[in-house]
């Protein structure tokens, strides 16, 4: 280096003050709780961001996460925050649990001829909503007789668009069975692209399930998959979405959880219905 060279600009550093400011901040827009464990986690984002925005510092960056009118920047940050983990068939057990006795039990109940209703939320990437569009197809006998409209939401944008493409590595799809393979998706290079029906099945929507604003509109649902989000959530963001769920559901209307999930720990609002392939949640049948 000569003696006039410019300087390497230093890396924007995130001091403890600052991961304590953002996770509270970023905590009451998401309802996603870091630990401290989760510091380099966190630091190497906001680090990118920062660089990417040009805005130099911690405190310059977070001006703009708080005020920017679109909310763009906070979106951008978000998608980059998420864990989006997730592949088809995944705890396959529920979905025999809503084809063998949640979806019997809410169609010897309808009185008239609505269509049924499921929520997946979140999404990710699409394997858990596309699953049960396919499980019904394959395993339900009352799919040629009832309307079943499933609704999939997620708060990462990126997600969804991935989500919607419907195209997917060979890890996504390694528990699919062979024959499902062969109907529902076509080799692609390394990848598998899903059968356009299929996606055409699923509506997706961008949702922040801590935004009561943005859950307002998701009425009368039958079933809702909630699976592997709570687990982000402190007890009170729990709440909140166990209370976002009950007025999103029909009475008598199922809620299945992830396996280390448990609706008893967080609300009362639900009863325990223990089928034989998983436990489940249920609002009352009497409820409003
Ligand atoms: C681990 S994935 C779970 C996907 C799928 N349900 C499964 O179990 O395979 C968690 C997802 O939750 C989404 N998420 C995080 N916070 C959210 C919120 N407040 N509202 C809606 N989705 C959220 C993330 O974007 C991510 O895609």
């Amino acid at each position: 280096m000569t003696a006039n060279a410019p300087l390497p600009e230093p890396e924007p550093s995130i001091s403890s003050e600052d991961f304590l400011k953002f996770k509270e901040f970023f905590y009451r827009r998401t309802g996603i709780s870091f630990e401290a464990t989760k510091r380099y986690f966190v630091d190497k984002r906001l680090v990118e961001r920062i660089e990417a925005t040009g805005t130099g510092t911690f405190r310059g960056y977070f001006t703009l996460l708080r005020f920017q009118a679109s909310g763009e920047e906070l979106q951008q940050l978000t998608n980059l925050m998420t864990v989006n983990e997730t592949y088809f068939l995944r705890e396959e057990y529920q979905f025999r649990c809503l084809v063998d006795s949640i979806l019997p039990e809410i169609v010897r109940h309808r009185i008239g001829s609505d269509a049924i209703r499921i929520w997946c939320i979140p999404s990710s990437s699409g394997e858990e909503p596309y699953s049960i569009a396919m499980y019904l197809m394959e395993n339900w006998p009352g799919i040629s007789k009832w309307d079943v409209e499933i609704i999939s939401s997620d708060i990462d944008t990126g997600i969804l668009r991935r989500a919607r493409a419907g195209r997917y590595s060979a890890r996504s799809v390694q528990h699919v069975p062979a024959n499902w393979m062969a109907k529902y998706f076509k080799g692609i290079g390394e990848e598998y692209q899903l059968r356009n029906d299929i996606r055409d099945a699923v509506e997706f929507t961008r949702v922040n399930l801590c935004e009561p604003a943005e859950t307002l509109a998701y009425r009368n649902f039958d079933v809702v998959f909630c699976r592997n989000l709570l687990i982000y959530f402190d007890d009170l963001s729990r709440q909140t979405a166990a209370e976002t769920f009950y007025e999103a559901m029909n009475p008598g209307g199922f809620i299945c959880l992830g396996h280390s999930e448990s609706m008893s720990r967080i609300s009362s609002l639900f009863k325990v219905r223990k089928f034989p392939e998983a436990i489940v949640y249920q609002k009352s049948r009497e409820a409003k």
